[in-house]
């Protein structure tokens, strides 16, 4: 199907942080490859995104910073928009969802829907904090992980051994607010019943062969659709958000992922008036990029509002990458295990492209990828420096050299068979990489382009016209030979600059001024042409377009992220197995983690209670949308047990098929992701975060009792 116009949209980033590279990486880069892509080909292109300020995320940065929510939006607002900038991110609108625009348009469709009568009111009982008169968001309460015993879980989640919890799961719960032991109220709130929706959802995602989109989204919705949908509440109690526009709805906000999602119309509705011919015309392709932690809410539940509001444009792809590790460790910005935008382009300036590149190069399309400082310096000088920028210097260098600084012609009647190849290559690149970009093959596309560049050089070198140079009366008797060699490679560095725009913008830029063309040249329907460049046109001499990066930028760039895991006090999970050899040689990092606290003693009654067993880990798997949860199969002696265990990030399933384990077998049993696990396995974990299996030192029988 050919569409009139393309809405592009962008997660909109919390602003309760600046971005890191994986956030680009992610999302912020593919998508603006896409949309540089699309306005290449001229069509109606519009690219949306802006700050999400409301929600949770933004109260707990309020709370650690010591700062109003509004400080924290407006602060951290400036400087996200400011890094995209920076990075070429060239959004048509970066908004706000504080905008009044935002506000009117999420509270209109919180009407609509309300008046439809789509709604369900229903009230539940939710903790509250007497002492702060207020109900706590589930991150605002803290008590003991009942499945790790960590004294400072979430009431959402365990963060140190992952599980997915609710409140009412805590021992022990408290407010993070005041310490005071929060109480159960009754509250409000209106439900979207999801569920209502599923068999819709169905006929459009699964019927409607959205099996087109990657897989890990369809396959992310294919199983929240096979597990049935509930409905799910739209508004929260709080002071921080977009007021329900309901009168008797007095301290309570529309739910942040009510209200993010429809940021991306308030923006267009910021951006033109013509907002409804992208949102409410079939003809519009509508493509949402994001991560993969907003699968479901872009392709389940915000698709599900705009059905029942009716009148809105679905999305016609969503395409999310998954994460992107530093140097072999996931992000962490309570450890500050990132690499920031805002100190990259401080810390290489005119460096853009560079970091372009290497997360493109890298990018998480299909699974998690790592990045290291040392991959960044490889990539560069070994592609980015040693095959494209080395072969558009030598092209120039040549030219300015034995052409006269003229674009030389091209002697039809003496071509070669491998000046032939040369343009067939160029002219086949075109649709390999319009292909590829079509259908979110980033990093393949961005290949391409390099293994165009590739041949060129080959082809560059195998001509050697400086060879054919080497005295006056040689060159003057091949200057034939030379011209067309010549000519074609400044052809290709014409076609290399309009295929390689959407990925690196600065660099196609600089081309563009080195062969005195105007930026019209890199419109898409100019490449594959061998004839862009007018002969005898004089052409500038060549710019560096990348540098080398130096092994002490590296060592710094490593360094930093060292000193930043220590500063942030929060004890690391590295372990000398995984850490790449850069960190390696890095100053070992201290270990900061507090003694674990000793417990109340215990009577023998106690302890047993507890019915202590070896088993044998028979199967191990993970459990799909819980990054940090194990599915185990315990061989118990007598019987099989199914074990859900907060362990994936520490051992890969592979590696554990066999390992005894202890087993807390009469633990009552508890569902995790619909799965019910019964019983739990024991684990030491070292001061610096490592788990190891309590293990019997010899083979046990399974079944086995501990005591
Ligand atoms: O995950 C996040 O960072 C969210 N702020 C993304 C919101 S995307 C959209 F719905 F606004
Ligand atoms: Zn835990």
């Amino acid at each position: 199907m050919s569409y009139k116009r393309y809405l592009i949209t962008a997660a909109l980033p919390y602003a309760n942080g600046p971005v890191h590279i994986g956030h680009l990486a992610g999302c912020y880069l593919p998508a603006d490859i896409y949309t540089r892509y699309q306005r290449a080909q001229k069509r109606d292109v519009k690219f949306v995104c802006g700050s999400d300020e409301h929600g949770v995320p933004i109260t707990i940065r309020a709370m650690k910073e010591g700062i109003t929510p509004q400080d924290v939006v407006d602060k951290y607002n400036a400087i996200i928009k400011d890094s995209f900038a920076q990075m070429g991110i060239a959004f048509d609108i970066y908004s706000r969802t504080s905008s009044q625009t935002h506000k009117q348009t999420s509270q209109a469709f919180f009407t609509k829907l309300f008046n439809d009568g789509v709604f369900e009111e229903r009230e539940s009982e939710q903790y509250y904090d007497e002492s702060k008169e207020m109900f706590l968001a589930d991150r605002y309460i803290i008590g003991t992980c009942p499945v790790c015993g960590n004294e400072n879980a979430y009431g959402d989640q365990c963060e140190r051994c992952g599980s997915a919890l609710s409140p009412e799961q805590l021992l022990n719960p408290h407010s993070a607010l005041s310490s005071a032991v929060p109480v159960k109220r009754k509250t409000k709130h209106w439900y979207f019943p999801l569920d209502k929706y599923e068999e819709w959802l169905k006929e459009w995602i699964v019927a409607g062969k959205k099996d087109e989109w990657k897989p890990n989204v369809y396959g992310q919705c294919k199983s929240w659709l096979d597990s049935g949908l509930q409905p799910r509440a739209m508004t929260r109690d709080s002071e921080w958000g977009v007021p329900v526009p309901l009168p008797d709805a007095k301290g309570k906000v529309l739910y942040v992922w009510f209200d993010a999602p429809i940021g991306y119309i308030s923006a267009t509705k910021e951006l033109t008036n013509q907002w409804s011919d992208y949102w409410c015309s079939k003809d519009t392709k509508l493509v949402h990029f994001i991560g993969k932690d907003n699968i479901v809410f872009h392709c389940i539940i915000f698709p599900a509002m705009l059905k029942a509001h009716g009148g809105f444009v679905l999305p016609e792809n969503v395409p999310a990458n998954e994460f992107l590790n530093i140097e072999g460790e996931k992000v962490s910005t309570s450890r500050n295990w990132a690499v920031w935008v805002d100190e990259y382009v401080k810390d290489f300036p005119d460096q853009q492209d560079t970091l372009r590149y290497v997360l493109c190069a890298n990018a998480p399309e299909t699974k998690d990828n790592d990045f290291t400082w040392k991959d960044f310096q490889d990539r560069t000088n070994n592609e980015l420096v040693s095959i494209f920028g080395n072969f558009v210097n030598r092209a120039f260098v040549l030219m300015h050299k034995l052409c006269n600084g003229r674009m030389p012609p091209l002697h039809k009647n003496i071509m070669t068979d491998a000046d032939r190849a040369l343009i067939e290559d160029l002219q086949k690149a075109k649709t390999k990489v319009e292909n590829c970009i079509e259908g979110y093959k980033f990093r393949d596309g961005l290949f391409e382009v390099v293994d165009l560049a590739r041949k060129g050089n080959k082809y560059l070198q195998d001509c050697a016209p400086w060879s054919l140079a080497k005295t006056p009366e040689l060159q003057q008797e091949h200057q034939q030979k030379i011209d067309n060699c010549l000519h074609l490679c400044l052809q290709l560095t014409a076609n290399l600059s309009i295929l390689v725009n959407p990925f690196l913008p600065f660099t196609a830029v600089k081309m563009c001024h080195m062969m005195k063309v105007v930026d019209r040249m890199l419109d898409w329907e100019n490449a594959g042409k061998p004839d862009l460049l007018k002969v005898n046109y004089p052409l500038r001499a060549p710019e560096l377009l990348f540098r080398k990066i130096e092994d002490t930028e590296v060592a710094a760039q490593v360094e930093k992220l060292q000193d930043n895991l220590k500063k942030s006090g929060v004890a690391t999970k590295m372990d000398s197995n995984t850490t790449p050899a850069t960190i390696a040689a890095a100053a070992p990092v201290e270990a900061k983690q507090d003694a674990p606290v000793a417990k109340a003693e215990i009577s023998i009654d106690d302890f047993t209670k507890m019915d202590l067993r070896v088993g044998t880990i028979v199967k191990a798997e993970k459990v799909e949308k819980a990054d940090k949860l194990l599915k185990l199969e315990l061989d118990m002696g007598n019987e099989m047990r199914t074990v859900v265990s907060g362990i994936a990030l520490h051992f890969k399933p592979e590696e554990i098929i066999g390992k005894q384990v202890t087993v807390v077998a009469n633990l009552a049993p508890r569902k995790m992701r619909g799965i019910e696990s019964r019983g739990m396995i024991l684990m030491a974990q070292n001061p610096d975060g490592r788990l190891i299996f309590v293990s019997p030192l010899e083979m046990a029988a399974a079944g086995s009792e501990v005591r």
